[in-house]
């Protein structure tokens, strides 16, 4: 074994699962696409500050689970855990939000420092969007459906779609009031974090992962419900009333909070019960002060991010036996040495033809060849030796019907063109 392992929590994605995510990845961005949203990358690594500042001091992402240090001038980065609060500096940044709606769509590495197990890594994937410039509740049931129908595009039976609202400041106000009071009663059942939380982020209490934190609030939550003011109300309102036209179901979940601070309003996760303790395949909401908050104009957003690990774990489940790489379409056989630069030559006409070709660029005897022909999944494989040199002519055999004909370069090309 190697002396130099990966770093626990990280992963090496392999052939051929490696095949599988680039063939989800090209998927979902086609989807995405289809409504509208355009491709952003930000870099990996951001300022300290943008994180505290967007997902909240008191969150366990900033307290717990950065990869936070000093670069090599002392100032303070962080590789950044979540994607909402990179967009949000690169659409400030580059001043992309105005007058217009603006979607964006971004895939790639986030790094928590968490207790890694099935499904929780610390260098994790997630596929995510972001809408700027609506406040309209509609954009959060257009949101939620395009989650939904991803899911089905995939293949991938069997979601839960749990929804809540936390509703505008106001509502929010009062509803940490009515938590508090409630938490304070109970005091010295909290762990030293939620203690310690109460007077600052009292929500945070909600999405604590201590066990016995949670039973606290289990069987008697207060209802955010009655906390709404009217405005908030029928936003709420209007977003389920869309769900139920657009056929999409849900679960209204009055305990989901979610663990980051910048959401109002709709919040909702979505859940795969393949995926064991870890089953939120994803989750998002809406934003509405994030970007003011970062000293920008007051921009109604609404986004989400898919887990791409948790996702690959869900549809490996549902499509049973994991699939297989591609096949090439062809096989190229040398029958002697001066064979293997001749298909090497065709192999560089046909590759540019675009048909994808595979061959041993080395001395290999027949049988290996074939056998390793027949692996290769290729349909049909190309023969070059003495006697086909001597014809101008390569032996095109058929790999299932065991058919054999004879065809110059020319012939070979049309045919697989065709
Ligand atoms: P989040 O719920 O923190 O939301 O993460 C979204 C998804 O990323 C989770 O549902 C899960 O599938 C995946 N995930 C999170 N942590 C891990 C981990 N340690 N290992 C594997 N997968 C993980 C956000 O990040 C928000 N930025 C979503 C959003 C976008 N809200 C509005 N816009």
């Amino acid at each position: 074994m190697n002396e130099i392992q990966s770093l626990r929590g990280t992963a090496d994605i392999l052939p051929p699962q490696s095949a599988l995510w680039n063939e989800v990845e090209r998927k979902v961005a086609e989807h995405f696409e289809r409504y509208g949203y355009e491709l952003i990358r930000t870099p990996i690594i951001e300022q300290s500050e943008l994180f505290l500042r967007s997902i909240g001091e008191d969150t366990d992402i900033v307290e717990k689970e950065m990869y936070t240090f000093s670069d090599r001038k002392g100032r303070s980065v962080t590789l950044r855990p979540e994607g909402t609060a990179c967009v949000v500096r690169a659409a400030m940044q580059h001043e992309l939000l105005g007058q217009k709606i603006r979607k964006f769509y971004y895939m790639g590495p986030m790094f928590r420092y968490e207790r890694p197990q099935a499904g929780r890594q610390r260098q994790f994937n997630q596929l995510g969007v972001e809408m700027f410039g609506t406040y309209s509740p509609l954009a959060d049931a257009e949101t939620i459906s395009m989650m939904v129908r991803l899911f089905e595009m995939l293949g991938l039976k069997g979601v839960s779609v749990n929804i809540n609202t936390l509703g505008d400041k106001e509502s929010l106000e009062k509803y940490r009031a009515v938590l508090r009071e409630r938490a304070r009663a109970n005091f010295d059942k909290f762990c030293p974090d939620c203690q310690r939380r109460m007077e600052k982020n009292v929500l945070r209490l909600l999405d604590c992962k201590v066990p016995s934190c949670k039973e606290i609030f289990q069987n008697d939550l207060p209802a955010i419900k009655d906390c709404l003011t009217d405005e908030a109300k029928a936003h709420y309102e209007t977003v389920l009333k869309q769900l139920d036209l657009m056929g999409i179901k849900y679960v209204e979940t009055p305990q989901l909070v979610r663990g980051l601070d910048y959401y109002t309003h709709t919040i909702f996760e979505v859940t795969h019960n393949s995926l064991g303790s870890q089953d939120a395949l994803g989750g998002g909401g809406r934003y509405n002060d994030l970007v003011e908050s970062m000293g920008g104009a007051p921009t109604g957003a609404v986004g989400f991010a898919i887990g791409e690990e948790r996702l690959m774990i869900a549809l490996a489940a549902v499509r049973g036996e994991e699939e297989k790489a591609k096949a090439a379409d062809v096989f190229l056989v040398s029958m002697d040495e001066e064979a293997i630069g001749e298909n090497l030559v065709l192999s560089d006409a046909l590759r540019t033809a675009g048909i994808s070709v595979a061959l041993l660029p080395e001395k290999a005897s027949a049988k290996s060849q074939f056998r390793q022909a027949n692996a290769s999944g290729a349909p049909c494989v190309l023969i070059r030796g003495g006697d086909e040199r001597g014809k101008g002519i390569w032996n095109l055999k058929m790999m299932e019907s065991g058919e054999q004909k004879e065809f110059t370069k020319e012939e070979i090309l049309s045919f697989f063109k065709e």
